[in-house]
This record gives C-alpha cells, sequence and structure tokens, in this order.
C-alpha cells in the first residue's frame, strides 16, 4: 500500500474533522458509551476545532494519502505539558505530544500508521523536541504494541475525560536522536 504523509492545510479541516469522527470509538474502552462518545466527538473533533488547529503554529496535522483516500491523521502539539501527571512522567526536554494518532479500519495493518508515525518523529524532530510523548488507554492493546513496536516506553499514567467517563492511560516517551 503506497503512503504519502502530507501536511494537512487550513481547507483539509472537514475532511480531518470526518475521519477523527469515523475513528475515535477505536480508541476507547469496552464499555465507553455512545453518549460519551458522541459528547467527545462534538466538542473536541468538530470540523471548527481542527480548523483552529490547523491555523496554529504549535500544531502539525499530518495526513496520510493513499490512493487519493485519507486514510488516517496525526496531530503533534507543542510545549510543556499541562497535565501534571504528564510533567512529572515525560522524562525529556524539550518535548512534544503526539496528541493524535488514527488509522482507518480498513488500512490498518498495512503500514501506513509507520508511515504516519515515522513523518511525525520528523515532525517533532524539526519543531526541535528530543522526545514524542503520548497518552493511550490502558486497555488498548493494538495501539500500546504500535507504540512500542515505534520505539516507545511507559513511563507513568495519567486520566483522560470522555465525555463525562474518566478513563485510565498510560504515558508513553520515545526519546528523538539528535540526527532524526
Ligand atoms: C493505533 C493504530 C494507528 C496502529 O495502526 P495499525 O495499522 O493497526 O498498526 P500495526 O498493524 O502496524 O501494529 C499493530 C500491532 O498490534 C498487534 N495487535 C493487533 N491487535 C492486537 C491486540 N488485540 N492485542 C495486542 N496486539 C495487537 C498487531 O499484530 C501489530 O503488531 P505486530 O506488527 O507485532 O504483529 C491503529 O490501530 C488505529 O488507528 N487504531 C484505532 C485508533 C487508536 O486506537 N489510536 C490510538 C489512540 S492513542
Amino acid at each position: 500500500m503506497v503512503t504519502r504523509v502530507r501536511r494537512a492545510r487550513v481547507e483539509d479541516a472537514g475532511i480531518v474533522a470526518a475521519v477523527a469522527a469515523e475513528t475515535f470509538e477505536m480508541a476507547c474502552p469496552p464499555g465507553t458509551t455512545p453518549a460519551s462518545i458522541a459528547a467527545f466527538i462534538a466538542e473536541h473533533l468538530a470540523e471548527s476545532r481542527f480548523a483552529a488547529h490547523l491555523a496554529d503554529a504549535e500544531r502539525v496535522v499530518l495526513l496520510a494519502d493513499v490512493n487519493g483516500e485519507i486514510a488516517g491523521y496525526t496531530m503533534i502539539v507543542g510545549g510543556e505539558p499541562a497535565d501534571p501527571m504528564v510533567s512529572r512522567a515525560v522524562v525529556n526536554r524539550p518535548t512534544v505530544e503526539l496528541s493524535k494518532c488514527y488509522v482507518r479500519a480498513n488500512f490498518h495493518g498495512h503500514g501506513v500508521a509507520a508511515a504516519l508515525m515515522a513523518a511525525s518523529l520528523s515532525a517533532a524532530a524539526e519543531l526541535g523536541a528530543s522526545s514524542v510523548w503520548l497518552g493511550v488507554n490502558q486497555q488498548n492493546a493494538r495501539a500500546i504494541r504500535f507504540y512500542e513496536k515505534s520505539g516507545f516506553r511507559r513511563r507513568g499514567v495519567k486520566h483522560f475525560f470522555v465525555g463525562e467517563e474518566l478513563q485510565d492511560d498510560f504515558v508513553l516517551e520515545r526519546e528523538l536522536a539528535p540526527n532524526e
């Protein structure tokens, strides 16, 4: 599967929001209620939110394009982690967050995620980061395996709200080599 990764532009906000709404549920543990998932999508994954993210110099959104179809996306967020649990867990500075990493289900297992990850790590290095951190639900075994394959290591835990449900994440971190 030939994957082309490119930086999203402001005019991509609609397609990124659509892919985000389609894929978010896969990252949630079983038992997350449809109401909580819908609330999260409405509040955090709306087109207007992505339009703002795409105009924000602290963020980079990358799209994976497979034969003209958007197969997935990532978002990097610069700056010191705001959550004290993350701040304590992450070892290296400066660090950036891999805040979103989502691939549509029919593209799983085809190297699309690896291409997105490679481009995301390069983008993080270009921002001057010496590490990338992320939060992943503790029950999301597939994503955890993917991140471990990608060089991330477990550093701690944090909490994450989906709607009104408080969920448990692992905090993972990957160091970036100076020439990465
Ligand atoms: C996370 C994600 C981007 C990874 O992409 P992918 O194409 O699935 O990744 P890969 O297939 O390269 O790697 C997944 C690994 O998990 C393994 N795996 C699959 N299901 C698993 C499970 N239930 N338990 C443990 N490992 C599992 C796969 O075998 C593979 O490992 P391997 O290469 O050693 O065989 C993608 O699965 C995704 O978008 N998931 C839904 C959204 C999500 O959870 N995003 C992360 C939010 S933090």
